[in-house]
């Protein structure tokens, strides 16, 4: 049960790095949280720093979900029970790191990182839901909505994994939840655009 514990408190703490904010202070801004929506995600960055470092946010906070996940599955020691719980746990140290006073993302990029190991043909069907949306209305927020709605239900068709399902409805209730401001500003008409 130490390795367990282990697992899961490691996943918490690379879930937790807060890549936006480190790579942001890289390019000059001293505090993302300052800077446009506040967020420290990949879509925020990209609107403050520009595109490489959007990119690069979007790469590094998937990474904090796919690595945790990818190491406890491999590592063949546990179920997927135990696996769903490290993702559950690196998706948390997103939302609410540790280093940054428990306040911090969304959760979008991450959750991406988590179901490339736990579903691919989910992060397909996704992406392609989150295109659409973009294409469509230009919110990016509106996109990631949209593609969260729509994941549990993805993974209960391409998956045979109660656990894997219980996880993603659990990450994609808290990414809609974790957008209620987006929501609010979708709704008043004040949300902001996306400029390519
Ligand atoms: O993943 C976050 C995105 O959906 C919205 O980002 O900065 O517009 O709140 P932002």
């Amino acid at each position: 049960q130490l390795s367990l514990a282990i697992a899961l408190v490691a996943a918490y703490l690379i879930g937790a790095i807060p890549t936006g904010v480190i790579l942001a202070r890289l390019a000059g801004i001293e505090d993302i949280r300052k800077v446009g929506s506040g967020n420290i995600g990949a879509t925020n960055v990209y609107r403050a720093a520009g595109r490489k470092l959007g990119i690069l946010t979007l790469l590094g906070d998937a990474l904090k979900g796919l690595l945790p996940v990818l190491a406890v599955q491999l590592s063949g020691r546990f179920g997927p029970e135990v696996v769903a719980l490290t993702a559950a746990a690196a998706f948390l140290g997103h939302c609410y790191p540790v280093y940054l006073g428990f306040k911090g993302g969304k959760g979008v990029a991450t959750a991406l990182g988590i179901l490339l190991v736990l579903s691919p043909l989910t992060v397909l069907g996704a992406f392609i839901i989150f295109a659409v949306m973009l294409r469509l209305f230009w919110y990016v927020s509106l996109g990631s909505i949209s593609a969260a709605a729509a994941a549990p239900v993805m993974v209960l068709l391409f998956e045979d994994q109660t656990a894997s399902f219980a996880v993603t409805l659990f990450i994609a209730a808290l990414i809609i939840w974790r957008h209620r401001a987006n929501i609010d500003r979708l709704l008043k008409g004040t949300e902001n655009k996306f400029r390519a």
